[in-house]
């Protein structure tokens, strides 16, 4: 070993063996100039990139990955059948919850029909199955939403929607993460290992969907509250990226809805909505606040209910039919701004799958604070498990 670390490579693999080598340790010694220390930084990332350059590992890593998805995926999903199941009669019967039961009946057989994963084709083969339930399970939760909508009248107790509902899509948010990162394991993504972006800027995931719910409400409402971000713009920590891409399109829009509609007189002339991020050891905190007139007090209950939503009456405005008009003409792409009810609560139920909180405080005649809270994976406190 003494001489392959010497030589700068291993000879199990012919790729160049990590750090400490004698040129790095002497140039440190040797330089005090600025260039010395670029050069230095610029050798430290190549000595750490080498660290995840490991083919061979990388292979087993991805055979073991399979193996264990194998065995864990058909569990999680005979537990989220034995959630239909035990539905009362009326729901479990709706056409449309019954295509979800039977979406994850079949995952459940091909994946424990699959053969035990002893070779690379298999884990290939493995790997392709994985990607195809994903895309055939992609719309779930509009189907979810659509099917309990049609039946939920029929149900006295809140509390079993409620629950079935933070099972289910948690449950298989975790599974979707699961897949995801084995999949995402074979790709060559420096910034990633697997799911799990190595330095996550807030600031630029924040961005990233600022633009998007900007375009969706330009297209709904004519024009857009501008988004500010302050607080800890540099801030840069490892973190998955996917609970954040659904949870902050739903804030995010929420926020510039209620924006717009409290000034549907000067759609021109809005004011801007602000986010705050606050990075510390144990968790990070965004902060979206509007001056969208707040959550008034007969509904700040209800908000968190699947399916509350007061999309319908702003439909009743005639201010907003004409705008309502024109999205109804356009095409489908651009996705809805609003109307199922399910972003709050289901942005609360992944938020605190992950150990972390969804809250609001409304300052009704103003506007209103949401606080997404998130746990550090490599934080103080104690992290979560998917
Ligand atoms: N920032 C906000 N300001 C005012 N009202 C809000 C805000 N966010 C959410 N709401 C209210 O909560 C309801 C539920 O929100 P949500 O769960 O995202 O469903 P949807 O957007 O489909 O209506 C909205 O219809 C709206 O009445
Ligand atoms: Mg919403």
């Amino acid at each position: 070993p003494r001489s392959s670390r010497e030589t700068g490579s291993s000879h199990r693999t012919g790729r160049p063996f990590p750090p400490m080598s004698k040129t790095t340790s002497q140039r440190f010694r040797s330089t005090s100039s600025m260039q010395g220390y670029t050069e230095l930084a610029r050798e430290r990332s190549k000595t750490v990139t080498s660290f995840y350059n490991q083919s061979a590992i990388d292979t087993s890593a991805e055979k073991s990955s399979a193996k264990y998805l194998h065995k864990e995926l058909p569990v999680r999903i005979a537990h989220r059948i034995k959630g239909f199941r035990n539905l009362p009669f009326i729901i479990g019967c709706n056409p449309t919850i019954l295509q979800v039961h039977e979406l994850y009946i079949r995952a459940y057989h091909v994946l424990s029909d699959f053969p035990p994963i002893t070779d690379q084709e298999l884990e290939t083969r493995f790997s392709k199955l994985v990607q195809q339930l994903l895309d055939d399970h992609k719309d779930v939760v509009t189907m979810l939403a659509e099917g309990f909508r049609e039946c939920r009248k029929h149900i006295q107790d809140e509390t079993i929607i409620r629950n079935f509902l933070d099972t289910t899509l948690c449950s298989r948010l975790g599974i979707r993460m699961l897949a995801t990162h084995h999949l995402a394991l074979h790709e060559d993504n420096p910034d990633f290992v697997g799911i799990i972006c190595r330095r996550l800027s807030p600031k630029k995931i924040i961005e990233k969907w600022v633009d998007f719910a900007r375009r969706l409400c330009e297209h709904q409402y004519g024009n857009s509250p501008r988004v500010r971000i302050n607080g800890h713009v540099a801030a840069r920590f490892p973190f998955i990226p996917l609970p954040l891409d659904y949870i902050l399109p739903e804030l995010l829009k929420n926020a510039m809805r209620a924006t717009m509609e409290s000034h549907l007189d000067t759609p021109y002339n809005v004011p801007d909505v602000v986010v705050t991020i606050a990075n510390n050891d144990t968790d990070f905190v965004i902060r979206i606040s509007d001056r969208g007139g707040g959550i008034p007090h007969n509904i700040i209950d209800k908000v968190m209910d699947y399916h509350f939503s007061t999309a319908e009456e702003s439909a009743q405005d005639p201010r907003m039919s004409n705008l309502l008009n024109n999205i109804t003409n356009s095409g489908p792409q651009s996705g809805p701004m609003h109307g199922f009810g399910f972003g709050l609560p289901t942005s609360r139920a992944y938020a605190e799958y992950l150990g972390g909180s969804v809250s609001i405080q409304s300052m009704q005649g103003i506007g209103t604070d949401v606080y997404l809270r998130l746990r550090h994976i490599d934080g103080k406190g104690e992290s979560f498990r998917v």
